[in-house]
């Protein structure tokens, strides 16, 4: 593949469907609201200024750690701006991040009202200034436990409407079971929101399984070890269950050694509907563009791979259909 042709698909408009907002604060930025605040922030980054952790569950940790500096919604309106001009500067045009009753407010609705407005507040000015629209998924904590979840389902319930427009899980997929949390999904649901979990990262493919019999999602955040189970893989086809693959993160957390044995284009090839995101991109030291810098060298995916992809991210998309029309007419190359 020529430089021309890497450039051209770096450059490619993009839908990003897997974003934590936290995840996605710039280690310069947390830094400077911990010194504001005098936060002492120790162990949390690396002496290069990157985030510092040794596996998953420290990464949680590490994550909870510089979260704690956003102890405002006017903190979380900064954030916004701030992950929002990185996500444009990587050409995405649509993105959907995970946002955390639990971290905004503390599960208390009339407090996450507050948090919420602001980040919808600064997403919209983010739009008139670069173009780019997000949209909020609730989401759940599984290491908080299903009692807070159930607070999140009620946060979410409450503001469902044009903005949020998801539910879902992250946190520690290796504690409880994804039908401990059916309640939660349930109660979201009935509000109108679409359902998305994180599996399948570090649980097997039974834990996918679980996830979309006992949740009802129609996505899954990763869902790479689907691979394992044929059978699995077949079940996504036929429910067209789209993956929120992230492989970058899963290479830095050591799910697979390195891109080349990553399951995402055997996936792909058998028919499943996967998209590309980056999860928490300073932590994983990537980038959208850098994303697909890889993919495009390590599986030769040209042009049309990539346009399909984000067709299919477009397509899988928990907005509105004016917006999604409003999308898929950015994804048309000029
Ligand atoms: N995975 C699971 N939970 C998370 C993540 C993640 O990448 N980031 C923040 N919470
Ligand atoms: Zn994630």
């Amino acid at each position: 593949m020529d430089e021309d042709q890497i450039d051209r698909i770096t450059r490619l408009p993009k839908v990003e469907l897997h974003l934590h907002h936290e995840g996605a604060a710039p280690p310069a930025f947390i830094r400077g609201l911990a010194q504001e605040k005098s936060v002492n922030l120790e162990g949390v980054f690396t002496s290069n200024g990157g985030y510092a952790f040794r596996d998953f569950v420290h990464f949680l940790s590490v994550y909870e750690a510089a979260t704690s500096v956003l102890k405002s919604p006017e903190d979380y309106a900064r954030l916004t701006k701030a992950v929002l001009e990185e996500s444009a500067a990587n050409d995405v045009v649509y993105s959907e991040t995970f946002l955390s009753p639990d971290f905004c407010g503390g599960g208390d609705v009339g407090a996450w009202r507050e948090y919420l407005h602001a980040i919808k507040d600064a997403a919209d000015e983010a739009e008139r200034d670069h173009g780019i629209i997000l949209r909020g998924i609730v989401t759940c904590i599984r290491h908080f436990g299903p009692d807070k979840a159930k607070a999140t389902a009620l946060c979410a319930a409450e503001t469902a409407g044009d903005w949020i427009v998801g539910f879902g899980i992250a946190g520690d997929e290796m504690k409880g079971k994804p039908k401990d949390f059916a309640y939660s999904f349930d109660m979201a649901r009935e509000a109108g929101l679409h359902l998305t979990a994180h599996a399948g990262e570090w649980g097997g493919a039974a834990s996918v399984h679980d996830a979309i019999d006992d949740l009802g999602v129609t996505r899954i955040g990763h869902g790479v070890h689907a691979i394992t189970d044929l059978a699995l893989v077949d079940k996504l086809v036929e429910n067209e269950i789209v993956l929120e693959v992230c492989p970058g993160s899963n290479v830095v957390l050591n799910v697979y050694p390195n891109l080349a044995v990553h399951p995402i284009d055997t996936l792909r090839e058998r028919g499943v509907k996967v998209t590309v995101s980056t999860d928490d991109p300073p932590f994983f030291h990537t980038t959208m563009r850098q994303e697909y810098l890889n993919l495009a060298k390590t599986f030769g995916w040209d042009e049309a791979v990539f346009a399909e992809l984000n067709d299919t991210a477009a397509r899988a998309a928990f907005c509105d259909d004016d917006t999604r029309a409003r999308v898929l007419k950015r994804l048309e190359r000029i």
